[in-house]
Order: structure tokens, then C-alpha cells, then sequence
């Protein structure tokens, strides 16, 4: 039999190595749990980050994949196909816009936006050609294209690929009165922002930052670009992160659990001031809106509603929060997030760090991956139960005690 060894092995030898994984080696998923190659059963508390929302291999969706596959996978946009209209009426009306633009992976919906935002900049609010500006907040992550990393200040993401794309400016995150003073610029077009910033270790801004942001773009007639590629969908107990604070985007960005893991899937949506600014043969994707794609989106955003799952979020996630603040080790010292988006900041005791943590959480029946060598995300598929949280909030308590 093939071990966990010989599969880690095989992935270091003839994969590249731009990833560094916890090693364990995952066959089987179902729900809150995946199984490993040797049969042991983990809480998966990652969710391949936030895109398996609806948990593994949730029946309805793959029951939707698997009808539409056989039928019908890609037209391409050369042709119309009969599942790509019903898909955008479902989803725009779900999310309240005119129009959506459909990619595939978050970084492309990243890019999307940014190209509706710079046309609009020209064709709306008259910027001098190539003169367009984004600005970004500071500890931002959107994906891993060249214009992805030219708006990072995390050099791991830039350094060694330069150069960058110009354009582009970064202020602080949460700051609003830095933002009011790149948007006096009337060369701004857009600012892109996450509104709890997922990569950078779950940053929740203070309550009244993105009513800010809105107020302020609003005043110097600027597109307010959400990202919520991580927090949208559910995850923060919202269906929007935006939504905890009744504002809503000019672009709005969707990835991830908009197939429920199943494969990328993204979203762009806008007004028709926004959207129509582009034409056709000026944007697109191969597989962008394939019918394949639309229906396990349709029946991901299904699942989202009929399960409540937003609500089972915001409540377990409250629970959950308390309960690691209740933890007593001085290895904990932050507990912060929303919903069922959370993570700890953890500090080195006796030389043992945030990966031995997430080590021996595996070795208790838990993953968790740190992330800036010192946070813990914690972000289990939104399908939780209580019980099921409680039993993993004790195999939390028991590594950290143990350390
Ligand atoms: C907020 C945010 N935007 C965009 C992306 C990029 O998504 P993808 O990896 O599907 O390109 C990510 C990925 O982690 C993300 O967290």
C-alpha cells in the first residue's frame, strides 16, 4: 500500500515547490471531516480556505455537477448555451446587481474588477488615458498574477518578480482619513479592499470602517471594489462581510464557495454603470459561465440559503470565540474574526510555534494551517453543528494545554 510518505515524496520530486504543506495526505472529504490515505478521520477547521463552506462534497452540488456533466460542460462564450442566462439572472438577483461577469478563480475575479474599474475610470469620469489609479490597503492578498502581487506590500508575494504594474498605491487598512487623501486625486478610479482581511491573518477593521469607505467614495466619485473571494458566502455570518454594515459595493468579487469547493468558479458583479463600460472582444475566459459551472454555482448559493448557514455561522462563531478566549495559556494571545472566519495569534513557548501547534492539532484529529508564521486560521465548512464544534474546540483546548 502507498503510505503518506511515499505521496509527499512523489509531490517533492516532480511538483514545484511553491507550497509548503502540513503533512497529511487527504483521499476522502464529506461534510466537516476528511479522511487521510491511512484512514484517520480529522475536523478539516480550514476549508480549503473558505471555499468549502457548504462542506465536502456537499450531495446537492455534486448531484448538480454530475446531471450538467453529462449533458453539457463547455461551449465556450462563442456560442450561447441554455444554463448561463438562468445562472446570471440567479446570481445577480441573489446579490442584488444588474449584471455579473463570470471568471473562474478569485485572482481573475481580482483582475476582472480591476479592468471594469479603470475603463469606467476613462469612459465615465473622464481620467487622461492610461493615467488610472487603484488604490489597495496594506497587508491586502488577492492571488498571484502579476498585477496581484504589483498591489502586495508582503515582498514573500513581490519580491524576485518585478516589474510591477503601475497605477497602483497602497494606504493602511482601517484608515480612513490615509484613504480620503489618495481619493482627492481625481485620477483614482477604484478602491480595492478586503472587508476582514483573510491572508493577512483574519484583520476585522473597526465597525464603521467600510460605511467609511463608502461615504468617502462616494464623495470623490470612486468605485468601491469589495474582495470577498474569502469572507462572502456565509463565512463571516453574513452572507457578506459588507453586509454587517448595510453597504454595498460598486464590484462586487466572489470565489471560492461559489462552487462549494468543487472547482473554480468566480464572479464579478456591477450596476450597468459599471458593467457596461465593457465590450465585447474586451474581456473574457475559455471557461468562464461554463454551464458546468453555473449549475454547481446555482446549486451552491442554494445550499447557502436552504441550510441557513450564514446564521449557523454568526452563532457558532460566537461560541467558538468565546470558548478559545476561555483558554488559559499564555501561548494564546489574540483571539479575533467573525463568523466562522477566526484565528489566534500565537506565541512561541518553550521554542514550539504556530506549526508545531498545527502539527499536534493534527495529530489530535484537527487541521489548521498557520499562516505569517505566528497566526492560526480557524475556518471550518459553515455545516457545523454544535456538537461537532464543541468537540473541536476540546481537541483545541487539549493540544494547547499540552504545549
Ligand atoms: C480575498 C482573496 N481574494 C482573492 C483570492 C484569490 O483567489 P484564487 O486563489 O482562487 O485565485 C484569495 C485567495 O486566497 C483571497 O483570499
Amino acid at each position: 500500500m502507498i503510505s503518506s510518505k511515499d505521496y509527499i515524496s512523489l509531490e517533492n520530486k516532480y511538483g514545484a515547490h511553491n507550497y509548503h504543506p502540513l503533512p497529511v495526505v487527504l483521499e476522502r472529504g464529506e461534510g466537516v471531516f476528511v479522511w487521510d490515505v491511512e484512514g484517520r478521520k480529522y475536523f478539516d477547521f480550514l476549508s480549503a480556505y473558505s471555499a468549502v463552506n457548504q462542506g465536502h462534497c456537499h450531495p446537492k452540488i455534486i448531484n448538480s455537477l454530475n446531471i450538467q456533466a453529462r449533458k453539457l460542460t463547455l461551449t465556450s462564450r462563442a456560442f450561447y448555451n441554455n444554463v448561463l442566462g438562468e445562472y446570471e439572472k440567479y446570481i445577480s438577483n441573489y446579490f442584488g446587481y444588474d449584471r455579473v461577469l463570470p471568471m473562474n478563480t478569485g485572482v481573475e475575479g481580482g483582475e476582472t474588477a480591476n479592468k471594469l474599474a479603470r475603463k469606467w475610470g476613462y469612459l465615465k469620469k473622464n481620467i487622461k488615458k492610461n493615467e488610472a489609479r487603484i488604490i489597495f490597503a496594506k497587508g491586502n492578498f488577492w492571488g498571484r498574477t502579476l498585477a496581484a502581487i504589483s498591489s502586495s506590500d508582503d515582498p514573500l508575494s513581490y519580491e524576485g518578480f518585478g516589474p510591477y504594474m503601475p497605477g497602483y498605491d497602497l494606504v493602511p487598512y482601517n484608515d480612513l482619513n490615509a484613504l480620503e487623501n489618495e481619493l482627492k486625486d481625481p485620477n483614482v478610479c477604484a478602491f480595492m479592499v478586503e472587508p476582514i482581511q483573510g491572508e493577512a491573518g483574519v484583520v476585522v477593521p473597526d465597525h464603521g470602517y467600510l460605511k467609511g469607505v463608502r461615504e468617502i467614495c462616494d464623495k470623490y466619485n470612486v468605485l468601491f471594489i469589495a474582495d470577498e473571494v474569502q469572507t462572502g458566502i456565509g463565512r463571516t455570518g453574513k452572507l457578506l462581510a459588507c453586509d454587517h454594515e448595510n453597504v454595498k459595493p460598486d464590484i462586487l468579487i466572489l470565489g471560492k464557495a461559489l462552487s462549494g469547493g468543487v472547482f473554480p468558479v468566480s464572479a464579478v458583479l456591477a450596476n450597468d454603470d459599471v458593467m457596461l463600460c465593457i465590450k465585447p472582444g474586451e474581456h473574457g475566459s475559455t471557461f468562464g459561465g461554463n454551464p458546468l459551472a453555473c449549475k454547481v454555482a446555482i446549486a451552491a448559493l442554494e445550499v447557502i440559503k436552504e441550510e441557513n448557514l450564514s446564521d449557523n455561522a454568526e452563532r457558532l462563531g460566537n461560541i467558538f470565540r468565546k470558548e478559545l478566549k476561555n483558554i488559559n495559556s499564555e501561548m494564546i494571545t489574540i483571539v479575533r474574526g467573525k463568523g466562522l472566519l477566526n484565528a489566534v495569534v500565537i506565541k512561541a513557548k518553550d521554542g514550539k510555534n504556530a506549526w508545531d501547534v498545527c502539527l499536534s492539532l493534527r495529530d489530535n484529529g484537527l487541521l489548521a494551517k498557520p499562516t505569517h508564521g505566528d497566526i492560526i486560521r480557524f475556518a471550518p465548512p459553515l455545516t457545523i453543528n454544535e456538537d461537532q464544534l464543541m468537540e473541536s474546540i476540546k481537541i483545541i483546548r487539549k493540544t494547547i494545554l499540552s504545549f
